[in-house]
């Protein structure tokens, strides 16, 4: 069909799958096993997708390597999350979690084994038997490459069931019908030609927005195309002020280094040789949960007792490891140590700092992966044919902070949840509706806005802007004062984008206009951080604030919504968490006090 300059490839299927990484492999692989027809477009070629750089493993009690239970992953999530995950949904992604991991050892994942040959399996941060007595060993690993065994066995399978795949396609917005998803418009990027994907069900697995911040360690890739869209349709977006600062990002390059080194037995140590974590949790010590180490990280720095020439990062020691430990179980990270920090982990400590790492907030979702707004005084109202999953999404299992290895849990477990409960609702080859009058219109403006973009500031001039702000105003801590400088500073940056240019015109591999779209995406999504965190007045999780240091349940235990025009302003409401469980086989943990 052609609309004004462009020519439109519409493409109908039961299902419309954004991005494909673990979510959205899973997600496809369940659909089209259950004989949906299934679209999944990607904007990298699947193995690329940032799953691949998963390292230390997916959470399961299995009980291979001492007893374990679900009900006490189940407990230490809750603890975890600070009392902001929804308990019905953390119960549900806990007892699935033995299945999901035997099913990816059945798909062919090349799980590291124990010597009966059995997964084996590291005690990561917050992992506990008996609700806090224990450390668990729950994390299921293929050494340290967990997430590339994961996604490459995925992509296998997903083909193998037939699902459809359309690699360096960007999916530039979603197709909304009072109310309604219908689909998505993508831009094909090596053609240049632009598609319609027409779905009943349009599942949004575009994982997170690390590149809000200047140093993360997401891919440059992640910036959160689905929760920009989202915004765009004038959905919420949900808890995104809550963003997981990983305590073992190589300094200055932001490298991710595995938590499963601590799980092998590797320590944080600060300029005078101490190990530190011990004063600041007991028990836990550098197993603590991430919000803990990496604050406590901050704290020595910020008292003069950081390493090197600045006194600026910390170190991490894996010396004294046996070399076959890090051989088997830690080969990645001896080279990425070699590689970004010119270490010899068996010689030196890495030189590592807190950096962003992951997004507890993202689209709201109930359990089934469905996509639910306020509407109506009901804050469950569920938004027809469209799903977010994987990082993409706020389900919400994760609260307030995520413990490690239990993203790649998430993953699995409600991708496989959206194939199922899509397969319930929709009948396969049902056929589509024609969309009213003006859809592509209005959808067409918005890519012309950006394609003809001529005024005088370089895309990347305000997405450098944009990172330096929030990694300074909306870090590890938090005050008043930081964030309304902050918030000052991004409502310029918007203002700078609306005169933003680009140069390059053409549709083929233009990547000045692919950044484009993607700085809109991280912009939109930018604001809703740092706003967040300055309603959100109590420390909570990630969210740590030094002029209200205390958690303060009886005001803020709630999910908080929020909306962003284009111009940057930010319109906020709330959720009530759930504390309510799916089955008589565990209770609602009430909120306490957390004890490392
Ligand atoms: O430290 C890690 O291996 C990261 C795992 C995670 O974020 O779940």
């Amino acid at each position: 069909m052609q609309i004004g300059a462009y020519k439109i490839i519409e493409h109908q299927y039961d299902v419309v799958i954004v991005g494909a990484g673990g979510a959205g492999l899973r997600s496809a692989l369940g659909m089209a096993s259950a004989g949906l027809s299934t679209a999944c477009i990607s904007k990298v070629f699947p193995t690329r997708s940032h799953t691949v750089a998963a390292q230390g493993g997916m959470s399961a009690a299995l009980g291979n390597m001492g007893e374990d239970s679900w009900q006490w992953h189940r407990y230490d999530t809750i603890k975890g999350s600070d009392w902001l995950g929804d308990q019905d949904a953390i119960e549900y992604m806990c007892r699935e979690a033995a299945a999901a991991v035997i099913e990816l050892e059945h798909f062919g994942v090349p799980f590291s084994r124990t010597e009966e040959g059995k997964i084996y399996q590291r005690p990561f941060g917050g992992m506990t038997t008996h609700n806090g007595e224990g450390i668990a060993q729950r994390t299921c690993a293929a050494a340290d490459r967990t997430g590339h065994a994961i996604l490459h066995t995925l992509y296998q399978q997903a083909l193998k069931h037939k699902a459809e795949f359309f690699i360096e396609y960007f999916a530039t917005d979603l197709i909304m019908e009072e109310g309604a998803c219908k689909g998505v418009m993508a831009w094909d990027l090596t053609t240049g030609e632009l598609h319609c994907f027409r779905g009943h069900q349009t599942v949004l697995a575009t994982g997170g927005c690390g590149r809000v911040f200047f140093s993360a360690t997401s891919a440059h890739t992640c910036t959160g195309d689905g929760g920009g869209m989202v915004l765009r349709a004038g959905l919420p977006l949900q808890d995104m002020e809550f963003v997981q600062f990983h305590p073992t990002g190589v300094y200055g390059a932001g490298v991710l280094i595995t938590e499963g080194v601590r799980g092998e037995g590797g320590y944080l140590t600060n300029a005078k040789g101490e190990r530190f974590m011990e004063r600041y949790a007991p028990n836990a010590k550098d197993l603590a949960s991430r919000d803990v180490v990496s604050r406590a990280m901050t704290m020595e720095i910020n008292a003069g007792n950081g390493v090197g020439e600045n006194k600026d990062h910390i170190f991490l020691n894996l010396q004294h490891l046996e070399a076959d430990v890090i051989k088997e179980r830690l080969p990645g990270i001896a080279e990425s140590a070699r590689i970004f920090a010119g270490v010899d982990v068996t010689k030196h400590p890495i030189p590592v700092l807190p950096t962003v790492h992951y997004n507890m907030g993202g689209i709201p979702t109930n359990h089934h992966g469905e996509v639910v707004t306020l509407e109506d005084d009901n804050p469950d109202s569920i938004v027809k044919g469209l799903m977010a999953i994987g990082e993409a999404a706020c389900v919400s299992v994760h609260g307030a902070n995520r413990l490690g290895s239990n993203s790649l849990l998430d993953i699995i477990v409600f991708g496989r949840a959206s194939a199922l409960r899509t397969a319930e609702i929709i009948k396969p080859h049902t056929p589509h509706q024609p969309l009213r009058q003006g859809t592509f219109e209005d959808l067409l403006k918005h890519f012309d806005t950006l394609r003809h973009a001529s005024g005088k500031h370089s895309t990347a001039s305000i997405r450098d802007k944009m990172q330096r702000t929030m990694q300074q105003y909306a870090a590890v801590f938090r005050t008043a004062n930081s964030l309304e400088q902050g918030l000052e500073q991004m409502q310029d940056i918007f203002t700078r984008f609306e005169n933003v240019g680009i140069t390059d015109r053409g549709m083929q591999w233009n990547s000045d206009l692919l950044e484009t779209f993607e700085l809109e995406n991280l912009l939109l999504q930018a604001q809703t951080i740092i706003a967040g965190a300055l309603r959100r007045e109590e420390s909570r999780g990630g969210h740590a604030r030094e002029d209200f240091p205390d958690r303060n349940d009886k005001d803020w235990m709630q999910h908080t919504l929020a909306w962003v025009d284009k111009k940057g302003a930010v319109r906020f409401d709330a959720r009530p968490v759930r504390m309510t469980t799916l089955s008589d086989d565990c209770e609602v943990i009430p909120p306490m006090k957390r004890v490392y």
